[in-house]
């Protein structure tokens, strides 16, 4: 029965992976005159564009070195009036992010069909959906049920739905060897909060398989978590409509229907509403009341249920793009608790997870406090720093520094995973002494 099944998972998987399109149908039109504009003066420009993107006039991009905004066809006017004011200098960089998209899809499409015939691939040389392209969320589901079928230490359990009546799967996977009845370590890692940071879902589940793979101390006596699809309504509006869409989906039917979506990484109870936007139109909105949203609501219970049985020891929420290593606080310039370990821990990460090299060959984290930039509140790095409790928090934002930004090519994938694995093998022990 239990061989069966197993058989069965996988055989649909493959069914599923293999026939389903690999490039994404999305309808650019929605991006028809939208610029990217890129400031210099980081501080300043920070300052001022967070203030506009609250207003709903641009979207702020990658939280990097250079500062990059999109910017709307109907507020360019207001925005470069703005600028010119603060005496802020600006490049447009893209003109037409529909045309700039449409060209990519064309080149990626052009790409994948030249080196292996998706449409007659065989299993071994099709394009493989874990390392080699983006996968759909059905795919990610398949795969996380297949991952549950290889190991036996994986459990899966829905944790809730979406407003969209997806699933929020959650990943636990158990320790090789569990001592005694002492409470044992736990670790924590969130993916897919923002939509259209595609390599975080990614990244998140290769490193599900390697830890679930380990049998080395890294993963024994602990309990690792992770919800590494968690906005999976977003994701797929991402995939299918607008690529630059972050918040989520839902409606709610006392405020503007026009503008759906809340930002899941403002809706957190704690600095609520301090770098958030009120308008609902905007990137950045907070969402009527802290947990309004299905999605955060599912984490909050999980993540208060594992800080009750376990010792929660580490946080790492996985976003793109910018290639940092974000500590608490993030909505207040104040020192978290444990800033001096969160740092130290968070260099040994970096110094992993970097790779050596000039311009675009090399990868380089940079460990800093997320209220360096900019002020932002609501956020899971905070909650679980300021309501858990947790020692070691991190928001890790994953490459690049905005040269593809959030369309980061899937060759990228494999790398990207890799230098975080290698981080990641440093943090864990260092977050679990005491
Ligand atoms: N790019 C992330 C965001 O803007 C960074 C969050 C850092 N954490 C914080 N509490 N501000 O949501
Ligand atoms: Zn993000």
């Amino acid at each position: 029965m239990a061989v069966s099944w197993v058989i069965l998972v996988i055989l649909v998987l493959n069914v599923v992976l293999v026939t389903s399109s690999p490039t994404p149908v999305n309808n650019y039109q929605v991006l028809a005159g939208h610029q990217v504009w890129r400031t210099e003066g980081e501080r300043e420009a920070a300052a001022v564009m967070g203030r506009l993107e609250r207003e709903g006039l641009v979207d702020v991009l990658g939280h990097g070195t250079v500062s990059a905004v999109r910017v709307f066809p109907e507020s360019k006017d207001v925005v470069s009036a703005s600028l010119r004011r603060e005496g802020i200098k600006y490049q447009v960089v893209i003109p037409d992010l529909r045309s700039h998209f449409a060209e990519e899809r064309r080149r990626v499409k052009k790409e994948l069909l030249s080196s292996r015939q998706m449409e007659t691939c065989l299993e071994s040389d099709c394009p493989k959906p874990l390392t080699q392209r983006y996968m759909t969320f059905p795919e990610m589901e398949w795969y996380l049920h297949d991952l549950k079928a290889r190991y036996s230490r994986v459990e899966l359990k829905s944790i809730g739905k979406t407003f969209e009546n997806r699933d929020i799967w959650m990943v636990h996977i158990k320790p090789t060897a569990a001592r005694g009845t002492i409470k044992r370590d736990a670790i924590w890692i969130e993916g897919g909060i923002h939509a259209r940071e595609w390599i975080s879902e990614a990244v998140t589940l290769q490193l599900l398989d390697r830890l679930a793979a380990d049998n080395t101390s890294l993963t024994r006596n602990i309990d690792i978590y992770s919800v590494p699809i968690v906005n999976p309504d977003g994701y797929e509006y991402s995939r299918t409509t607008n690529r630059m869409w972050r918040k989520n989906r839902s409606i709610d039917p006392s405020v503007r229907q026009d503008c759906p979506g809340v930002d899941l990484n403002r809706n957190w109870d704690e600095g609520y509403g301090v770098g958030a936007s009120t308008n609902p139109c905007s990137d950045t909105y907070q969402g009527r009341n802290p947990f309004s949203e299905l999605e955060t609501r599912a984490l909050k219970k999980e993540m208060e249920r594992v800080s009750s049985t376990n010792n929660f020891r580490l946080v790492m929420a996985v976003h793109s793009y910018g290639q940092k290593l974000y500590y608490p606080w993030g909505y207040t310039r104040e020192k978290a608790p444990y800033t001096a370990e969160m740092k130290s821990a968070g260099e040994a990460f970096a110094q992993a997870a970097s790779v050596r090299g000039r311009g675009r060959r090399g990868t380089q984290y940079e460990v800093t406090s997320s209220s360096d930039l900019y002020l932002a509140s609501g956020a899971t790095d905070d909650w679980s720093k300021g309501a858990l409790n947790v020692k070691y928090v991190y928001t890790l934002e994953l490459p690049d520094e905005g040269f593809h930004g959030f369309a980061l090519p899937p060759s990228h994938i494999k790398s990207a995973s890799r230098d975080v694995w290698r981080g990641l093998k440093k943090l864990i022990p260092l977050a679990r002494e005491k």
